[in-house]
């Protein structure tokens, strides 16, 4: 276990690498604690949530939206939790989102923290402390930016993790490696999935560094006025695509990012989307895929992203190097066809 201060503006997170799900007794008090999971979390680790008060919800992204928010706060209303509780989120993106996203606004604020169940969440999702909910096939519209307490990392709860997931957290890894890591692309393009899976250390060193590489491009930019836009590489279009075909997270930013490296060699002499492309297929990734275009171009004229008739798109200058280049709606409409 290793036990890692990470500072913000104006809050910090205690992260716990490499550690165990015991030790949240440690780090909030079981009595003035909530606990939300989901169905298969809660199923697959039962020990976990004795003797604390839990709300499980069905899991999938097609709850992370407002309603399921208001559902959670009238238990909470109903369980008597007052701002000296903690919410803790036990599970994968969805579940660290609504958390994060709940315990900012329950009673103007309480203190929370996450216990990332997937990989995705582990090295992505539970990181930066954007938190929010999904609009329609509007993704992450409602939300805010708060940092958690605590993280506690437990790699063993990737045990029952399922194959599918494996996959969809290697695409925010490998997006972390083509924006900012040389190196770690150079690793992944050695290694496979099953590497990772089999050795342990291996697994826990990848998980951290990829934990740091975020919060250090999150620390110098924490409200996305700049640096923090290039997190986003793969997402514009992988937005836009994954509400609209139930592609998963990452699924849908593996096409994004084929597509921002494409349009790279287009508008920033990137050299390298071939390798991209083979890294992502290795992972089991999609790369090329058909799409409706129209329909894709509706949803990213309403990016959050977008300003007058041009969108920052994060596009790459070599591997390990991103930048932002504001691209017209028309020059997109283009490439995408
Ligand atoms: N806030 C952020 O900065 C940020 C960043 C990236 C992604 N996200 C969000 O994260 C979400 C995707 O996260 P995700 O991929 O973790 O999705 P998820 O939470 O839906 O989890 C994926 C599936 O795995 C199951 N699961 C979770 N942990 C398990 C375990 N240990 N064993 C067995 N099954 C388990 C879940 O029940 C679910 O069915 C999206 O909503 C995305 O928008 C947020």
């Amino acid at each position: 276990m290793q036990h890692k201060k990470v500072r913000f503006h104006n809050s910090h997170v205690d992260y716990y690498f490499d550690s165990s799900a015991r030790k949240l007794k440690q780090l909030a008090d079981p009595r003035l604690s909530v606990i939300l999971t989901d169905e298969n979390v809660f199923a697959a680790h039962p020990k976990i949530f004795a003797n604390w008060n839990t709300i499980v919800l069905k899991a999938g992204e097609q709850f992370k939206v407002q309603d399921t928010v208001d559902a959670v706060i009238e238990q909470m209303l109903e369980m008597g939790v007052d701002r000296q509780y903690t919410l803790v989120g036990v599970g994968g993106g969805v579940i660290t989102d609504i958390a994060g996203y709940t315990a900012g606004i329950y009673k103007r604020g309480i203190r929370c923290g996450f216990v990332p169940s997937t990989l995705l969440a582990l090295v992505d999702a539970s990181i930066g402390g954007k938190n929010g909910v999904d609009v329609g096939a509007y993704k992450n519209m409602v939300g805010l930016i708060r940092q958690p307490a605590f993280i506690l990392h437990d790699l063993s709860l990737l045990n029952s993790l399922p194959e599918a997931e494996w996959v969809n957290g290697f695409a925010e890894i490998i997006k972390h490696a083509c924006i900012k890591d040389a190196g770690m692309f150079r690793q992944l393009e050695e290694k496979s999935t099953s590497s990772y899976r089999k050795q342990r250390k291996l697994l826990a060193a990848l998980v951290q560094k990829n934990v740091m590489l975020k919060n250090r491009v999150v620390q110098k930019d924490e409200f996305e006025t700049g640096e923090r836009r290039h997190l986003n590489f793969g997402h514009t279009l992988g937005h836009a695509l994954e509400n609209q075909y139930e592609l998963s997270h990452g699924q849908a930013i593996s096409i994004g990012m084929t597509f921002a490296s494409i349009l790279s060699g287009q508008l920033s002499n990137f050299k390298n989307a071939d390798r991209v492309v083979g890294l992502l297929e290795n992972y089991g990734l999609p790369t090329f895929a058909q799409f409706d275009r129209e329909k894709a171009m509706q949803v990213l004229s309403k990016d959050k992203k977008k300003e007058n008739d041009t969108i920052h798109f994060v596009l790459l200058e070599r591997i390990g190097k991103a930048v932002t280049k504001p691209v017209s709606i028309d020059h997109l409409s283009k490439a995408l066809s």
